[in-house]
Parts: structure tokens; C-alpha cells; sequence
């Protein structure tokens, strides 16, 4: 048994990550007097919400006229009727008192001339029950709005008495015999030195596993800690196979460019100048949701109308607008085309192609942010203790496909759900329960056998050769040859775990260690999704399968729950939950289903 001295922190909340909704659900907790620690592997206003630009949505109709049921109604027909009933109208419902309340903490959002939150057209965000024009619901501060939330966040946290744990690895969750979560095993960074977070209730915000691809617009720590974790706990992830591929990232480099700057008026054109999105989407053209533009990209490149030598990508022109608007409204992705393509955005196309760019699936959770063990008696149980928020989670909001802007409002709805219930059910009076030796060792045993591993692989290798597979095989179109051979590749790739080679023995600032127990991480997160996506014979939203063009509601209106035990993957199902969760709104009007149509735009 490994032999590590451990220091004991006792709280009724451990948040783990700083990013969006770690700090949203740190300083929910914080301002109702629960004792808070968010634990974080990166400084928080490092956290990879900081890339976020282009907006957070919310129907405040400060541009016109907007409603929440329209939004709901948006997110549903987005997700491809995949999404949880309950949890996308519990998101479209609260969008607009959770950005007045970022508003009062003091994100500096861009302004109208009358002063009042300014918006901007996103994809798939439409009025009338998606028969309408587009609706401007995303709420910009310039197109640094996530940079902006998360700085306030950490300011309001601070102010509320959060305690922070910067710079701490977590390295497992702490399991009790009965299923609960007591807490989490962490080391820090700095010098070394474990801390064992003894807790009433652990919330994973850890974000996405972006990682797993070789080209992705997240942030290299991206690396879906959380999903690892529970993974390893024996826990669910849920609907792994759809995967966002954000149709401007800039070629070659994977930045992003924002879908703000088709909502400020930017266009795609292929090789022959042609604004083809008018082909594929003749109502909504560049500003139809994410999948629909990825694909119709795809689709041009293939058919021998990309541009520049090799015909392998897209433009998207932004010259025509005026050079006061891109100053006023889209700074920063002026500067990332003119540092990362070399490009002079009022005057030339930027060079964008599909990039991977968030995970729809994640850790199961209803829509208080509680972690799900679906059962076959009961599919919504509960996990005592674990609640996941943000991109680490899956409520299910997105479904098979994310709208624009709706991360940003996910993130603080729901950090914000996961503190109005911890609110409710953690109880403070209650003394720490004793720690939890067994599980502290098994957790304490792992980290010790990476961190002397002695195996022919290199991380960087492993990582490459799981990174190239998943780019190649569980891409923006899916056939059920490539994910075959893909899952073959991935499972032989998984193995390869028990051979890895970690050079530095150190604990401190040790990024060898700290990159495999990332890809410890992101080999649960990679399996699943290419098992998962290899198994839905039909295509839905982010999941485009050549062979089975169609989607098939009466088959696979289902979520996808895959469990991981070494290289295999289990795979079950669990109903998607089809009804809202109130029967009326405000005024009197009747919530129905919202039934399945074919998405067109
Ligand atoms: O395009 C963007 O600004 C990204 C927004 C989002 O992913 O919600």
C-alpha cells in the first residue's frame, strides 16, 4: 500500500473546478452560509469558460419581442428531441433572472443605446415557435462574455467567503459503502502534498473532454476530469456520442471564431464565392444551428468546393461590415484571425473549418444538477452526495445537439439549481463523518502506481494515437465501417493504459504525472463516446450516421447510459422525459409535449 500523509479538510461543499458553473454553484452555496471550498487545477479565471465569446442566452427582449416558451421551444427542436422535457424549460424559464442577477454582481455586458443589455442573433435561436425570423437572444459583452462572467464570479465568491484550493489535482472521488459521495482525494500542484476533502456533498464541474479529439477549440486542460472519475467510481456517463463540431474554428490552428460573427452579419462562402448555407438552410442560412452548419461545411469541401490549396476549407467573409462594428462588437476575434490565420479580417475571409468544440453527454443529472445511477426500477435514482453541473454534466439540456449560446446560460442556471438544492438538503448542523480509510488508500494506490509506472508508452504517445482515432473515426459524419474499426482501434488504445511510462518520479509540479492522470481521464470519456455512437443506428443532431440517415424516434428517442469496465464498455438505456415540468406558465397557458417534426431550417 502506498504510504502518503494526508491533510484533512472538513466542509459541507466541495466545488470541484472554477469554471462557469463551479463558480456560479460556489457562490450560490457561499451566499446561504454553507461551508464552500472549490478545488480547482487551474487559477480561476484561467478556467476554460474565460475562451467563451460570442454570448449567454436569454429571452429579456430587450431587440424585440422574445418569450422564454419560445426559447424552450428552440432548445427542444435544437437538441433533436433528445433533451429532457423538465430541464429545457427549467433552462429557458430561469435564463432571464439568472443574467440580471450576473448583471447585479457587475458583468460588464455590451449596451444598447438605451442602456440595456445588449443581444445578438445566435444559430437556431428563432421567435414563433421556430415559424418566425431569427430573435436576438444572446446577451454579449463584446465577444468576451465568458471572460467577463467568470471574472466577476470569482470576485462575488471571494466576497461571499469561499475558500479556494488553487492549483489542487483531483485525483478520485470518495465512494462510501452505501453509494454516497463522502468526498474527493486531491493533490496539490505546488508542492506536493495530498488533501483529502472530506465532504456533505461534492459537486463536479469540471467541464469537457474536448481533449480526446486532436483538434478542438478547448482549452488543453480540457481533459473530462469528472467524467473520469465517476467512470472510475463505477458510475454512468450519459449520450456520449454527440460530440459539437463548431463550424469556425480557424483552420489549422483549432481557435475559435465566434458564431457572433455570422449573428453580427459574417457569411460562409465556398470556393466559387457562393453563399451556400442559402442552399442547405433557405430560412435561417448561416445562422441554422451548429450540426446543420458543420455538415453542409463538410459537404462542400467534399464535393470539391472548399477553398485555398488543398480545397479543405471554408471562408467566412466579415469584410463587408462596418470597421466601428467589428471594433465595437467583435474585438477579440479580430485579433485571434490576425495572430493565429494572419488575416486582416477587414479586408480578407478567415480561413474556418468544423472543429470540435463541446460534449453534449456527460454525467447524468436531473435538473437540480443530482448525479443519476440509472436503475431498470428506476431510471432517475439518485446518487447521495454528487451533484455535476456545466459541460461536466448532462441534465439533459443539449441532447443530441447544443444551440449557441446555451452553454454559457447552462453553466449558471445550473450551478445556481445545484446551490438552491444543496441549500435544501445538505445538513449543516450535521458533524463531518469520519474519513473514509479504504477508499482514501484504493484512490492513494492508483495515483502511486502512475506515478511509478515503468511501461514501454509514453503519455504523449498514448494520447496522440487516442486523439488521431477519435478525429478519425467518430468525426462530423459517421459510418458504421469507421466506427467499427473505430472502436476496435480505441479499445486496443485503452488497453495500452497498463503500459504507461511516467519519466518524472517528483510530486512536485510534476506535468508528466498531472498530463497521464489527465489521460486516465480521457480514455473513459473517448471509449464511451466512439462505443456509444458505434451503437445508435440512426442519426440525430451531432451524430450524423451515413448508413442510417434518418433519426428513428420509435427506436432511439432514448439516452444512451454507457458504464466502463477496463477497455469494454456497457452500454443500457433510459427514456428520454418528454413532459414539461409545469403544466402552465404565468399567463395561463398550457404547457404541452412538444412533438417531434422533422428539423428544417
Ligand atoms: O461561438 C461562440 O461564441 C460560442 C458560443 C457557445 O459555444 O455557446
Amino acid at each position: 500500500m502506498a504510504a502518503y500523509e494526508y491533510e484533512v479538510h472538513d466542509y459541507d461543499v466541495v466545488v470541484v473546478g472554477a469554471g462557469g458553473s463551479g463558480l456560479r454553484a460556489t457562490l450560490g452555496m457561499a451566499e446561504q452560509g454553507l461551508k464552500t471550498a472549490c478545488v480547482t487545477k487551474v487559477f480561476p479565471t484561467r478556467s476554460h469558460t474565460v475562451a467563451a465569446q460570442g454570448g449567454i442566452a436569454a429571452s429579456l427582449s430587450n431587440m424585440g419581442p422574445d418569450h422564454w416558451q419560445w426559447h424552450m421551444y428552440d432548445t427542444v427542436k435544437g437538441s433533436d428531441w433528445l433533451g429532457d422535457t423538465d430541464a429545457m424549460e427549467y433552462l429557458a424559464r430561469h435564463a432571464p433572472e439568472a443574467v440580471y442577477e450576473l448583471e447585479h454582481y457587475g458583468v460588464p455586458f455590451s449596451r444598447t443605446e438605451e442602456g440595456k443589455i445588449y443581444q445578438r442573433p445566435f444559430g437556431g435561436h428563432t421567435t414563433e415557435f421556430g415559424e418566425g425570423p431569427p430573435v436576438q437572444r444572446t446577451c454579449a459583452a463584446a465577444d468576451r462574455t465568458g471572460h467577463a462572467i467568470l471574472h466577476t464570479l470569482y470576485g462575488q465568491s471571494l466576497k461571499h467567503n469561499a475558500e479556494f484550493y488553487i492549483e489542487y489535482f483531483a485525483i478520485d472521488l470518495i465512494m462510501g459503502e452505501d453509494g454516497a459521495c463522502e468526498g474527493v482525494v486531491c493533490w496539490k500542484l505546488d508542492d506536493g502534498t495530498i488533501h483529502v476533502f472530506n465532504a456533505k456533498t461534492v459537486v463536479l464541474a469540471t467541464g469537457g473532454y474536448g481533449r480526446a479529439y486532436f483538434s478542438a477549440t478547448s482549452a488543453h486542460t480540457c481533459t473530462g476530469d469528472g467524467g473520469g472519475m465517476v467512470a472510475r467510481a463505477g458510475l454512468p456517463l450519459q449520450d456520449m456520442e454527440f460530440v459539437q463540431f463548431h463550424p469556425t474554428g480557424i483552420y489549422g490552428a483549432g481557435c475559435l471564431i465566434t458564431e457572433g460573427a455570422r449573428g453580427e452579419g459574417g457569411y460562409l462562402t465556398n470556393s466559387e464565392g457562393e453563399r451556400f448555407m442559402e442552399r442547405y438552410a433557405p430560412t435561417y442560412k448561416d445562422l441554422a444551428p451548429r450540426d446543420y452548419v458543420s455538415r453542409s461545411m463538410t459537404m462542400e469541401i467534399r464535393e470539391g468546393r472548399g477553398v485555398g490549396p488543398n480545397g479543405d476549407h471554408i471562408h467566412l467573409n466579415l469584410s463587408h461590415l462596418p470597421k466601428e462594428a467589428l471594433q465595437l462588437r467583435l474585438p477579440g476575434i479580430s485579433e485571434s484571425a490576425r495572430i493565429f490565420a494572419g488575416v486582416d479580417v477587414t479586408k480578407e475571409p478567415i480561413p474556418v473549418i468544423p472543429t470540435v468544440h463541446y460534449n453534449m453527454g456527460g454525467i447524468p443529472t436531473n435538473y437540480w444538477g443530482e448525479v443519476l445511477n440509472p436503475t431498470e426500477d428506476d431510471p432517475n435514482a439518485i446518487v447521495p452526495g454528487l451533484m455535476a453541473v456545466g459541460e461536466a454534466g448532462c441534465a439533459s439540456v443539449h441532447g443530441a445537439n447544443r444551440l449557441g449560446s446555451n452553454s454559457l446560460i447552462d453553466l449558471v442556471v445550473f450551478g445556481r439549481a445545484a446551490a438552491i438544492r444543496a441549500g435544501k438538503t445538505v445538513d449543516r448542523a450535521a458533524s463531518p463523518r469520519d474519513i473514509n480509510v479504504a477508499q482514501i488508500d484504493k484512490a492513494l494506490d492508483r495515483f502511486d502506481g502512475i506515478r511509478h509506472a515503468k511501461g514501454g508508452t509514453p503519455t504523449a504517445e498514448l494520447r496522440a494515437e487516442m486523439q488521431k482515432t477519435m478525429q478519425e473515426d467518430a468525426a462530423v459524419f459517421r459510418t458504421s465501417e469507421t466506427l467499427s474499426s473505430g472502436c476496435e482501434k480505441m479499445k486496443a488504445i485503452a488497453g495500452k493504459l497498463d503500459d504507461l511510462e511516467v519519466t518524472d518520479r517528483s510530486l512536485v509540479w510534476n506535468t508528466d504525472l498531472m498530463e497521464t492522470l489527465e489521460l486516465t481521464n480521457l480514455m473513459p470519456n473517448a471509449l464511451t463516446t466512439i462505443v456509444s455512437a458505434e451503437a445508435r443506428k440512426e442519426s440525430r443532431g451531432a451524430h450524423a450516421h451515413e448508413d442510417f440517415g434518418d433519426r428513428d424516434d420509435e427506436n432511439w428517442r432514448v439516452h444512451t447510459i454507457s458504464r466502463v469496465h477496463g477497455a469494454e464498455v456497457q452500454l443500457t438505456y433510459r427514456p428520454v422525459i418528454e413532459d414539461p415540468l409545469t403544466q402552465e406558465d404565468k399567463g395561463g397557458i398550457e404547457l404541452k409535449r412538444i412533438a417531434p417534426k422533422a428539423r428544417t431550417f
